[in-house]
Order: structure tokens, then sequence, then C-alpha cells
């Protein structure tokens, strides 16, 4: 019984004495011991330094070095953050003081690896146009995982905290892309996308109406694999702008792709329009408001030359021209994803159609109100050849009485003159 006691007294003294010296042997600066290893066998490898090892020194979040750095690091913060409520310890991400004995360390230390734990999010970021720039140029100020993560609060895309949870998206790439030094800087051509973005219907259904659902800069971009427009692989590279949009507007997109630009576009057609074309890639609004309805006509105009001419002689074209959306615009008559030619049956301006799409204004048209022609082009005679002869005809009274008054006036001209001339003499 005794000598089973005084082992059992050894044996705690002995462990408490390897105890105290491997928390004391490796820093000779004032700090917490570090909590007692609950196995004996941890006392066998040097230990790593423990989290209050270092946070004996970096435990103030406002220290700050010699040369005046903020090296302070927010303890609380740090336990909630993902890594910390892990249990993480800084030396898994501080890895080169993992054997570190001597403290104070030395000043300059490795950046932090990502990619020991997260191997693939960094495979997907080497692929991104960030990650190139900063391959290219050691100054360049590119997005690195820090500046879209944090650093010791780094929390789960869940966690409305959190830097990337879908309602602060906007500000954390506009941190950057909001920013005019980092715009000049870093070249970015498009310029401050964040105050464009800020007034879209996207932008304001995440910022006023909170809504999870509304797309934000990743959702159109992706996160670790952001590209250059010009990237064929690119989630905005123009043939796949439509994909783009379509993960969300699902019903409109297959209309479009069912359309005469969809179809185009998708065998590789460049010059067809993409959503981003009608509706901007950063500024989209309601399809209601006045001002975007009467900019598509102008956009249909850039494609269709001679058609926005022939409708902008008609009523309809002179009214929208004054700022009037009530009239029929493009594709009150044509539809906006779902276009056809007018040989194709589905069209809307298609001969057995044509009648029902004016009757959605004018309600009491019939097959002979729809003969009118929307695209009448008094230069095409054999189109339309009344307005041809009537519009020539037009022209010509119109040159004639031009003709004769001037010559008139011309003629009258030395006369008046003379009789000025001889009213001054005799005054
Ligand atoms: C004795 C105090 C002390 C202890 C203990 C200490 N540090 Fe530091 N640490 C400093 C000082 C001082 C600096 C600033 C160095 C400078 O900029 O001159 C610093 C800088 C750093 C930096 C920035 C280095 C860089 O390259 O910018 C990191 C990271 C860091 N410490 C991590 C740790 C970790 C992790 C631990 C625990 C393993 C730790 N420190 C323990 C005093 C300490
Ligand atoms: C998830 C990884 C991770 C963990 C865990 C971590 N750090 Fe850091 N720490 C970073 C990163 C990233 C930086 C930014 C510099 C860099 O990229 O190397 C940084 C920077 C620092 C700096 C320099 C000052 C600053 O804020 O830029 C100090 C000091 C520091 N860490 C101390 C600590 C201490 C003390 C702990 C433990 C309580 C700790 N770190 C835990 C990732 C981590
Ligand atoms: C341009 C901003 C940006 C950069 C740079 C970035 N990330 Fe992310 N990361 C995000 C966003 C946004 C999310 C959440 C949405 C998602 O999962 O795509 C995310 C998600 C993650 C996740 C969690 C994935 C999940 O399933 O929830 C990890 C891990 C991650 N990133 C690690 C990294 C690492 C490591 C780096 C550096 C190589 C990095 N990120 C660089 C924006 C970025
Ligand atoms: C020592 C390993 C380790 C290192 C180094 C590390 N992490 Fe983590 N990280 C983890 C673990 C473990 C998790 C939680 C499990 C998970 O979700 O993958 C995590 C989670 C995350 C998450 C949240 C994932 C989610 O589920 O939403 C992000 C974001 C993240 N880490 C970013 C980073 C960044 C950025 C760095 C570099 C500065 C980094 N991590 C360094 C181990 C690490
Ligand atoms: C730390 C600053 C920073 C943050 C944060 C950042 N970016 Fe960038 N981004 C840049 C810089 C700088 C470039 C230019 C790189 C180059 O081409 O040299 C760039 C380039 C881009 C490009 C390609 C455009 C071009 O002209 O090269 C896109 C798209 C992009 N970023 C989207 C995003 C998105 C989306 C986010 C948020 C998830 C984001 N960025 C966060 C700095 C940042
Ligand atoms: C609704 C989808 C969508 C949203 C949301 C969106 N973008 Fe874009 N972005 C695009 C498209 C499409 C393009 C390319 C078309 C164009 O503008 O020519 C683009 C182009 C860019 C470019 C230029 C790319 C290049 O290679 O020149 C940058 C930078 C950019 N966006 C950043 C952002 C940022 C930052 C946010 C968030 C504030 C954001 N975008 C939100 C769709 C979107
Ligand atoms: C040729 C120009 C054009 C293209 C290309 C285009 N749209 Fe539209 N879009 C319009 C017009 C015009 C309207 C207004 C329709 C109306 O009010 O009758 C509209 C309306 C919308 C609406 C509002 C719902 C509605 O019908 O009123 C959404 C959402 C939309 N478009 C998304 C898209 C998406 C997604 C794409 C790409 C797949 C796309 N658009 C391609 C011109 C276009
Ligand atoms: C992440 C999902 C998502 C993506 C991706 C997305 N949108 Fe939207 N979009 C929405 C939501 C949600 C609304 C409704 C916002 C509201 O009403 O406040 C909306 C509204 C719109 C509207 C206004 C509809 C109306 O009723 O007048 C148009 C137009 C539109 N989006 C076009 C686009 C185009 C073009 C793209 C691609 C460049 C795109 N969207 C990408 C989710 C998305
Ligand atoms: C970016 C250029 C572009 C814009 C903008 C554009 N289109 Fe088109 N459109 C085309 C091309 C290219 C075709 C031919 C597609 C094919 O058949 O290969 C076409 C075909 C058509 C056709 C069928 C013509 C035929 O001969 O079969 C109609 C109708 C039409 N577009 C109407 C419109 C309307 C209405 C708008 C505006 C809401 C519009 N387009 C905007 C490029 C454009
Ligand atoms: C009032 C209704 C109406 C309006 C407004 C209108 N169109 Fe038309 N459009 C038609 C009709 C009807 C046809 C078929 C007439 C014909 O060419 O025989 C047509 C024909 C076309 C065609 C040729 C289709 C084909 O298959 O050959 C194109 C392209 C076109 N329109 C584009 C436009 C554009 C662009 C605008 C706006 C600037 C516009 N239209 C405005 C009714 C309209
Ligand atoms: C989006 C509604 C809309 C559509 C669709 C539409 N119109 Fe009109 N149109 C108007 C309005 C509004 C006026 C103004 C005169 C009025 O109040 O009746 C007008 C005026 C006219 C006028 C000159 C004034 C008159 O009443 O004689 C003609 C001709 C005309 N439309 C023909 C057509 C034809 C043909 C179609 C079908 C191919 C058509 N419109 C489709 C709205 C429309």
């Amino acid at each position: 019984m005794r000598i089973k006691h005084w082992l059992a007294f050894f044996s705690v003294l002995f462990v408490a004495t390897l105890t105290f010296v491997a928390a004391k042997g490796p820093t000779n600066i004032p700090m917490k011991a570090p909590p007692a290893p609950s196995r004996p066998a941890v006392v066998k490898a040097p230990p790593e330094p423990a989290n209050d090892d270092c946070l004996a020194c970096h435990g103030d979040p406002d220290a700050k070095s010699d040369t005046g750095r903020r090296i302070g690091v927010d303890p609380a913060k740090f336990t909630e953050s993902v890594h910390g409520a892990l249990d993480l310890k800084c030396v898994d991400c501080h890895a080169d003081l993992k054997k570190t004995t001597d403290f104070p360390h030395p000043s300059k230390l490795a950046k932090v690896n990502c990619a020991g734990c997260h191997q693939e999010k960094v495979a997907e970021y080497d692929r991104s146009i960030h990650a190139a720039a900063r391959r290219q140029s050691a100054g360049s100020v590119a997005a690195t995982c820090v500046d879209c993560h944090g650093t010791h609060d780094i929390r789960q895309k869940t966690d409305p905290k959190s830097l990337t949870y879908p309602l602060n998206l906007p500000a954390t790439c506009g941190r950057c892309h909001g920013d005019p030094d980092v715009i000049k800087q870093g070249h970015i051509q498009i310029g401050n996308v964040s105050d464009l973005y800020k007034d879209s219907i996207h932008g304001k259904a995440v910022s006023k109406s909170g809504l999870m659902v509304a797309a934000n800069c990743t959702s159109c971009h992706g996160s670790h694999d952001i590209r250059k427009k010009s990237d064929p692989d690119s989630r905005v590279f123009r043939r796949n702008i439509p994909n783009v949009c379509g993960s969300c507007h699902e019903g409109i997109k297959a209309q479009y792709d069912n359309g005469v630009h969809g179809i185009a576009n998708g065998r590789g057609n460049d010059k067809a329009p993409v959503c981003a074309d009608c509706h901007t890639a950063h500024q989209i609004q309601r399809a209601d408001v006045a001002s975007w309805r009467l900019d598509t006509i102008r956009e249909c105009g850039t494609c269709h030359a001679d058609k926005i001419t022939t409708y902008r002689d008609t009523f309809h074209g002179q009214v929208t021209s004054l700022g009037f959306v009530r009239v029929a615009a493009c594709s009150d008559c044509h539809g906006a994803h779902d276009i056809h030619g007018k040989a194709d049956p589905r069209s809307t301006v298609a001969p057995g159609n044509i009648v029902s799409t004016c009757r959605k204004c004018h309600p009491t048209a019939g097959e002979n109100f729809a003969k009118y022609d929307p695209h009448a082009d008094k230069h095409d005679k054999a189109r339309n050849p009344v307005l041809f002869y009537a519009a020539g005809f037009m022209k010509w009274l119109l040159l004639g009485v031009f003709g004769v008054f001037g010559l008139h006036a011309v003629l009258w001209l030395p006369r008046g003159f003379r009789e000025r001339r001889g009213q001054a003499k005799h005054s």
C-alpha cells in the first residue's frame, strides 16, 4: 500500500517537473504558462508554441511593433472565427514558428500558405485574373485570399458577419473595384463597377431589400476562378453570358434560346445580341423603366440600322423619339426574347399573327389596319410604290417652290439696292 502511494507521488512530481521545464524552456519572456498537456506523451517532442505564448505579445488588438506596425490580434475575434472555433493554433498558419523556442522571433516571417489545408480553393484561385496579375507583377494590388476572407476573423459564407456573406460581397469586391486608386493602378478598364452596380435592380435588391437570391458580383463572376471577359472560359465571356443570367432567369433564357438571336448566339455568331447588350451588365433596370425602353430601341437600331430608320419615319417612331413610350417600340411588335423572322409562323409579325399583335394596343384593328407597313421605306419603289411616288412628288414640289422663289429673290436683289440708294440720296 505504502509503496503504491510513494510511486504515485513520485510520478506526479515527475510529470509536474517536466511540465514546468517544458513551459519555461522555450521562452524567456514574461507570459502565462500554457495549459498542462493532458497526457505525458506530449512531453517527448518539443511542444509547439501555444496560442497563449503568441498572444502574450500579440493579444492586445492595438499592439504595435517598434516600427509602428500593427501586430495586434483580437483574441475574441479569433476565437469566433471558423479557424479559432476549430482550435487551430497560430502556428498551424504561421508554420515557420512551429519549432520556435526563442522569442522574440525574427521580424520577417513567411507569408501564410492556405494551400496546406485548402488545396482545391487555391488551385481554383491560381487560374484567376487576380492570381495571374500577382504572378506577373510583385507590386500588383489584385485580390488574394485575405482580401476577400480576412486574416484572423475568417467566417463561413453563411455567417452574416462574413466578408463573403452574399449581402456583404458587393462591399468586399467594392473595396477595390470602387476605389479610384486601385482601378488606376490595376489598369481596370471598365472603371468603377461598384457605383454602377449599386443603382441596378440587382444592387438595390441586395442592399435595400436584403434579397439573398439577387445577383451579386460572384453570382456572375464566380469567386475564385474570376477571369477577364476576353477569356473564353470566363463566365462573362460574350457567348457565355446567357448561361450566367439564365442560371436564375431560367424562363427567359428558354425563350431566348428559342428565338432567332439565341439560336445565332448558340451557333457562335458574335453579331447576335446577348442579355448584356440590351440590359447592360451592371446597370440593369426594371424592364418597365421608360428611359431604358427608349434606349433599347436605339440598341436594336445599332444592328438593324435600316429598320430603325424606317421605324423613325412612322408615327410610332416619331412619338418614341420625343421620349414617350406609350406607342409601339420594336419589342412591342417583335417580342423581346422569342423573336423570329417574319416567315416563321411563330413570329408575332407573321401574316397569321400580325392582327393580334396590333390589337394589343389598337383593339379595333382588322386585316386592313394591319396592312399598314411599320417599316415603310420611301426610297424602296418595289416595297412601297405609293409612298415612293408620293415622296418623290413632294420632293420635286419642294424643290420647285424653293427654286422659283429663290430665283425671284435673287433677281429682286439689285433692284432693291438701287431703290435704297435712290432713297438715301433723296434724304
Ligand atoms: C516576445 C514577443 C513576441 C512573441 C511571444 C511572439 N511575437 Fe510575433 N512579433 C513580435 C514583434 C515585436 C513583431 C514585430 C516585428 C517587427 O515588425 O519588427 C512580431 C511580428 C509577428 C508577425 C508578423 C511578421 C511579418 O513578417 O510581418 C507574425 C505573423 C507573428 N509575429 C506571429 C507570431 C506568432 C504566431 C507567435 C507565437 C508562436 C508570435 N508571433 C510570438 C513579438 C512577439
Ligand atoms: C487561418 C490562418 C491563421 C491563423 C490560425 C493565424 N493567423 Fe496570423 N495571419 C494570417 C494571415 C493570412 C496573415 C496576413 C499576413 C500573411 O499573409 O502572411 C496573418 C498575420 C498575422 C500577424 C501580422 C499582423 C497582421 O495582422 O497582419 C500577426 C502578428 C499574426 N498573424 C499573429 C497571429 C497569432 C498570434 C495567431 C494565433 C492567435 C494567428 N496569427 C493565427 C493567418 C493566420
Ligand atoms: C475575389 C475574392 C476571393 C478570393 C481572392 C478568394 N476567395 Fe475564397 N471565397 C470567396 C467567396 C465569395 C466565397 C463564398 C462563395 C463560394 O463558395 O464560392 C469563398 C469561399 C471559400 C471557401 C469556403 C468554400 C465553402 O465551401 O464554403 C474557402 C475554404 C475559401 N474560399 C478559401 C480561399 C482561399 C484559400 C483563397 C486563396 C487562395 C481564397 N479563398 C481566395 C471569395 C474569394
Ligand atoms: C491548418 C489548416 C488550415 C489552414 C492553414 C487554413 N485553414 Fe481555413 N479552414 C481549415 C479548416 C479545418 C476549416 C473548417 C473545415 C472546412 O470547412 O473546410 C477551415 C475553414 C475555412 C473557411 C470557411 C469554410 C466554410 O465552410 O465556409 C474559409 C473561408 C477558410 N478556411 C479560409 C482560409 C484561408 C483564406 C486561409 C489562409 C489565410 C486558411 N483558411 C488557412 C483549416 C485551415
Ligand atoms: C484587393 C483588391 C481587389 C479585390 C478585393 C477584388 N479585386 Fe478584382 N481585380 C483587382 C485588380 C487590381 C484587378 C486587375 C488585375 C489585372 O488585370 O492586372 C482585378 C481584376 C478583376 C477582373 C478582371 C477585369 C480586369 O480589368 O482585369 C474581374 C472580373 C474582377 N477583378 C472581379 C472581382 C470580383 C467579382 C471581386 C469580389 C469577389 C473582386 N474582383 C475583388 C483587385 C481586386
Ligand atoms: C448580373 C451579372 C453581373 C453582376 C451582378 C456583376 N457583374 Fe461584372 N460583369 C458582368 C458581365 C456580363 C461583364 C462583361 C460584359 C461587359 O460589361 O462587357 C462584366 C464585367 C466586369 C468587369 C470587367 C471585366 C473585364 O474583363 O474587363 C469587372 C471588373 C466586373 N464586371 C466586376 C464586377 C463587380 C466588382 C461586381 C459587383 C459589384 C460585378 N461585376 C457584378 C456581369 C455581372
Ligand atoms: C434584343 C434585346 C434583348 C435581349 C438580347 C435580352 N433581352 Fe431581356 N428584355 C428585353 C426587352 C425589350 C424587355 C422588355 C419586355 C417587355 O416589357 O415586353 C426585356 C425584359 C426582360 C426581363 C423582365 C421580364 C419581362 O419579360 O418583362 C428580364 C428578367 C430579362 N429581360 C432578362 C433577360 C435575359 C436573362 C436575357 C438573356 C438570356 C435577355 N433578357 C436578353 C430585351 C432583351
Ligand atoms: C443570382 C441570380 C440572378 C442572376 C445570375 C441574374 N439575375 Fe436578374 N434578377 C434576379 C432577381 C432575384 C431579380 C428581382 C429583383 C427585384 O425584383 O428586386 C432580378 C431582376 C432582373 C431584371 C428586372 C426584372 C423586371 O421585373 O423588370 C432584369 C432585367 C434582370 N434581372 C436581368 C438580368 C440579366 C441580364 C442578368 C445577367 C447579366 C441577370 N439578371 C442575372 C436574379 C438574378
Ligand atoms: C448585337 C446586334 C443585334 C441587336 C442589338 C439586335 N439584333 Fe436582331 N438580329 C441580329 C442578327 C445578327 C440577326 C440574324 C440572326 C440569324 O438569323 O443568324 C438578327 C435577327 C433579327 C430578326 C429576324 C430577321 C430575319 O431576317 O430573320 C428580327 C425580327 C430582329 N433581329 C429583331 C430585333 C429586335 C426587335 C431587336 C431589339 C429588341 C434586335 N433585333 C436587336 C442582331 C441584333
Ligand atoms: C408597329 C409594329 C412594328 C414596330 C414598332 C417595329 N416593327 Fe419591325 N416589323 C414589323 C412587321 C409587321 C414586319 C414585317 C414587315 C415586312 O417586312 O414585310 C417587320 C419586319 C422587321 C424585320 C425583318 C424581319 C424579317 O423576317 O425580314 C426586322 C429585322 C425588324 N422588323 C426590326 C425592327 C426593329 C429593329 C424595330 C425598332 C427600331 C422594329 N422592327 C419596329 C412590325 C414592327
Ligand atoms: C404598344 C402598343 C402599340 C402596338 C403594339 C401598336 N401600336 Fe400603333 N399606335 C399606338 C398608339 C398609342 C398610337 C397613338 C394613336 C392612338 O392613340 O391611337 C398608335 C398609332 C398608330 C398609327 C397612327 C395613328 C392612327 O391611329 O392612325 C398607326 C397607323 C398605327 N399605330 C399602326 C399600328 C399597326 C399596324 C400595328 C401592328 C403592326 C400597331 N400600330 C401596333 C400603340 C401601339
